[in-house]
């Protein structure tokens, strides 16, 4: 997810100064593996009618589906041909502008660590699960590709301006949490989503959540909680606008207008807002009530 500050300041030992740290594949236990194998086997079930057709295809160019933890070196032999892009493994959370640098030029940051049994179906911290399972696909995609490599320009650009909390939200709210409007109906795409088996039938079906329309300025005002499940999920028309909209937008000026109006709750609704499906809050409020 990289949306939290890091801890520490520099590569820890046996870093390269990139961050980056080998994968270390031969180390994984039969347990890992297996590990993998159950979380994989629920989402290939769980995700066919539910994950965008792009997101399924991604799987399928990647052969994901053979057993066991990926080895990253194999995933990024068949990422480059199909977009350029390859993943290395970092040591947990890395500093926002090595981060953004990785994307710019390409390198996925994944963890190489996976969950252990007992947690399953939840965790805050991205493992290699989330990681390779929730992200990767999508990395095949050749609009989807371009859209994380410009988002990690513009990641960059952002940190010049001060302007990374309000970037942030829309990594979150697109590549994390994202919903797609694809003709036969909404579909999820967001990694946070489809790397989560209750999360990838709550998102559509629930009546909980607020599903409204994507608009770029909206979601860059919207805070996020990264505690639960979402209250609100933002709607792409198409991958291909995303990526116009998000390049061809200057993003200086709304940062200055962000800067001057207070941000929005991840239940608010505006006026102006497409909803899609105008959520209950009965899950959240359920919680809050705990
Ligand atoms: N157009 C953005 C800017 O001016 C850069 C960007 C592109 C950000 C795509 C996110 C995604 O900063
Ligand atoms: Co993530």
């Amino acid at each position: 997810m990289q949306t939290e500050s890091h801890v520490l300041d520099k590569p820890p030992p046996g870093a390269a100064d990139d961050w980056t740290i080998p994968q270390d594949w031969e180390r994984y236990t039969e347990e890992e593996h297996a590990t993998w194998d159950i979380l994989f086997d629920r989402q290939r079930r769980q995700l066919p009618g539910r994950a965008s057709e792009r997101f399924l295809a991604g799987v399928d160019v990647l052969k994901l589906s053979r057993p066991g933890i990926p080895d990253f070196e194999e995933l990024s032999a068949r990422l480059m041909d199909a977009t350029g892009w390859k993943v290395v493994a970092v040591p947990g959370l890395v500093p926002d502008d090595v981060f953004f640098d990785h994307l710019a030029n390409r390198r996925f940051v994944a963890g190489n660590f996976i969950r252990r049994r007992d947690q399953l179906d939840y965790l805050q911290e991205p493992d290699v699960f989330h990681d390779v399972f929730g992200h990767v696909p999508m990395l095949a995609d050749p609009t989807f590709a371009d859209y994380m490599a410009a988002y990690g320009r513009g990641g960059l650009r952002a940190l010049e301006f001060g302007a990374l909390d309000h970037l942030a939200r829309l990594y979150w709210y697109t590549v994390e949490f994202g919903l797609i409007a694809e003709p036969d109906g909404m579909r999820i795409y967001g990694s946070g989503i489809v790397s989560s088996h209750g999360e990838s039938v709550f998102a559509l079906d629930d009546p909980s959540p607020n599903r409204i329309a994507f608009d770029l300025k909206r979601v860059m005002r919207t805070n996020y909680r990264i505690d639960d499940y979402q209250q609100v999920y933002f709607v792409i028309p198409s991958f291909e606008e995303l990526l116009r909209v998000t390049v061809e937008t200057d993003f200086a000026p709304l940062y200055a207008e962000l800067e001057r109006e207070s941000d929005l709750g991840p239940a608010d609704v505006l006026p102006e807002d497409v909803v899609l499906t105008a959520g209950t809050q009965d899950y959240a409020r359920q919680k809050a009530a705990e």
